[in-house]
């Protein structure tokens, strides 16, 4: 009777009652596991315990049974680390769980490392999918549902500056290519991993930016996926929920290897699932899925990664491996030598990407100017030209995010640099042939000779002029006479004089693929500036 009473009291007291803790403890301390047993919830759904991974490994985490031939991982402990052998067990002692490799070194490692002074008591695999372990009070000392991996529980909450991050496959849990973050700043967003959290490397996003004090991440019961602030008096909806929503019916979301976040129902008795909802809607959106130098596009309900025009992949199996050129590359060495050097176009549309634009867009042009333009220009690989905008944008490779989608009124001209067809060696040859023809034996060694001395001459004139020259803006720069040198003539500024026009980067007012582009006044004239500040390059 005391001991029930003790008991009540326990439970009321226990923020977590849903979990009724004591009662539901089942994992008690000094138990162990081994690779073919686990700790089942009380409704045998949910397993923690070793999953075979790879070809003869296992890793530590808990499933999802729908039936004993169909199970899916939820979670995974240690996601990158290496699978551990057949011979391999778990611990779970005072201070949290233990895996040891079974190696011929006996090493071990800690799954779960607890702090001392609040050590273990029991642990208990719970029917929502969570697995805690619990102190002597009850209360939770570690829980899976705070540290997600790909899968998205109901009742587990993804809160501020938790992501979700895909796995590698259906077959291999490690992390993944994309991601899905509950940012600070209202806004759940999905990048690709690897990528900054900024507007260009973004796929999806809730779109509250800024919106109210969001917070948590959340699933209903009813499967559907929405965003809330800490006290849940602001909530939106994010994804469509379950019509025929009954209690045997099991929702979890997961941020697959695609880069898509689906949301799925399992019906518990008649075993089977569904998607209930996706985002984005298109797998082209999913920046990324594609790799370097290709795009994306939708045929008969897949996407496909195709190579840009004059381009190849590079490993047919890959995908993401991306695509690059079929034809030797020269860069602006073919400029004005038009005898050993052609170039020619081709062009995509409605395809949208990401490159680094050579030089700001210029509006009110043709399509036939734009791709002329980028023909002549030596350093401009594409030139895309939009028709809703009437502008042209020349740009530089690699491309980013390739993607077809019609509602872009693009036309992207790519452009093929190549040597002309000599008469040796085909397309590609390398015309020295010719010039070795032209100047064969004695001639040779004295046009060698002359140019080598001429190139010399060349540079130390240079050397000497841009000596000059730095020196001098340097001097016109201390003695604080800029008013006119400084429209003219090309200077370089230092970070802090850069920091301080800008006031700190304070202002921004655009992005481009590989910096910001931030408002600014020299403080020297007052003179109105754009400061772009590189951010890829400089990491
Ligand atoms: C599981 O493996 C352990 C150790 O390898 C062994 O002692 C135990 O009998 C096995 N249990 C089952 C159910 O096969
Ligand atoms: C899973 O994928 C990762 C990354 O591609 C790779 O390093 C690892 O070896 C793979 N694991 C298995 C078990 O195949
Ligand atoms: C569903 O799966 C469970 C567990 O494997 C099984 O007992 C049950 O008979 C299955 N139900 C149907 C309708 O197949
Ligand atoms: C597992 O243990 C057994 C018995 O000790 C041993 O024969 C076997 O080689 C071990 N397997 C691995 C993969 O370490
Ligand atoms: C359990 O609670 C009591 C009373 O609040 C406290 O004194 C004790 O330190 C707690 N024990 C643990 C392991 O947290
Ligand atoms: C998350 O959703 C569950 C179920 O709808 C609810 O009980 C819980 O309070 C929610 N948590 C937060 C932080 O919104
Ligand atoms: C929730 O928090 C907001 C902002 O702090 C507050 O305005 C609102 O009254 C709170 N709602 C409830 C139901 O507590
Ligand atoms: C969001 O979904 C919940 C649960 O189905 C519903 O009660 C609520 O009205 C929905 N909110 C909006 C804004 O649609
Ligand atoms: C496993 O589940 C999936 C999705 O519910 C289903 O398509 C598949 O047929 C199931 N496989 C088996 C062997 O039950
Ligand atoms: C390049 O020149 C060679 C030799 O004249 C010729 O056989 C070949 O077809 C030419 N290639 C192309 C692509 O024109």
């Amino acid at each position: 009777m005391l001991l029930f009473m003790f008991f009540l009291i326990l439970q009321t007291l226990d923020s977590e009652s849903a979990a009724a803790p004591k009662a539901n403890c089942q994992i008690n301390l000094d138990s162990t596991l081994f690779t073919n047993s686990s700790w089942l919830s009380p409704s045998g759904l949910f397993a923690f315990g070793f999953y075979p991974e790879g070809s003869d490994g296992f890793k530590v985490g808990i499933q999802f049974i729908e039936s004993p031939s169909n199970t899916t991982v939820i979670w995974t402990s240690n996601r990158d680390g290496s699978p551990v052998s057949r011979n391999a067990t778990l611990k779970f002692g005072q201070g949290g769980l233990r895996l040891f490799r079974a190696t011929s070194q006996g090493e071990d490692q800690n799954i779960v490392n607890l702090d001392q002074t609040s050590s273990a008591h029991c642990a208990s695999m719970l029917d929502s999918g969570n697995f805690i372990i619990y102190d002597s009070n009850s209360s939770v000392l570690w829980q899976t549902f705070d540290t997600p991996t790909d899968t998205l529980m109901v009742g587990q909450v993804l809160s501020i500056n938790t992501e979700l991050i895909s796995s590698v496959s259906e077959m291999n849990h490690s992390s993944g290519r994309f991601r899905l973050l509950m940012q600070s700043d209202s806004n759940a967003v999905m990048y690709p991993v690897g990528t900054d959290d900024n507007a260009v490397n973004a796929y999806w996003s809730s779109e509250t930016y800024l919106q109210g004090q969001y917070s948590n991440l959340n699933l209903s019961q009813d499967g559907i996926l929405f965003i809330t602030n800490y006290n849940q008096s602001q909530r939106k909806n994010l994804t469509q929920g379950d019509q025929s929503y009954n209690p045997n019916t099991l929702h979890l979301a997961r941020l697959e290897s695609n880069g898509m976040l689906y949301v799925y129902a399992y019906d518990l008795v008649k075993n089977t699932s569904a998607v209930l909802d996706k985002k984005p809607d298109d797998q082209c959106e999913v920046k990324g899925i594609c790799g370097l130098n290709s795009y994306c596009t939708l045929s008969g309900g897949n996407h496909v990664c195709l190579c840009l025009p004059y381009f190849d992949k590079i490993n047919d199996e890959d995908t993401q491996a991306g695509c690059q050129r079929n034809f030797i590359f020269s860069t602006c060495l073919g400029v004005g030598d038009k005898e050993t050097y052609y170039n020619t176009m081709d062009y995509l549309e409605n395809v949208q990407l990401l490159t680094e634009p050579l030089s700001p867009t210029e509006t009110s042009t043709s399509k036939e100017d734009c791709r002329q333009s980028c023909l002549d220009d030596c350093n401009c690989d594409v030139a895309i030209y939009n028709e809703d905008y009437v502008s042209c944008s020349k740009q530089s490779l690699p491309l980013k995010y390739g993607s077809k989608s019609t509602d872009t009124k693009n036309i992207v001209f790519i452009k093929r640099t190549a040597r002309k067809n000599t008469t040796a060696g085909g397309l590609d040859a390398v015309p020295s042939t010719r010039i070795k023809k032209e100047l064969s034996g004695g001639p040779l060694i004295v046009f060698i000779t002359v140019v080598s001395g001429l190139i010399i001459f060349i540079l130390v004139l240079f050397f000497i002029v841009f000596k000059c020259q730095a020196g001098r803006y340097r001097m016109i720069w201390r003695s604080k006479e800029l008013a006119l040198t400084d429209e003219i003539a090309p200077r370089s500024f230092s970070y802090y004089e850069l920091y301080e026009a800008t006031e700190g980067y304070k202002e921004e007012v655009g992005k481009g693929a590989f910096g910001t582009v931030f408002r600014g006044t020299l403080p020297s004239t007052g003179m109105l500036v754009a400061v772009k500040r590189l951010e890829k390059v400089v990491e």
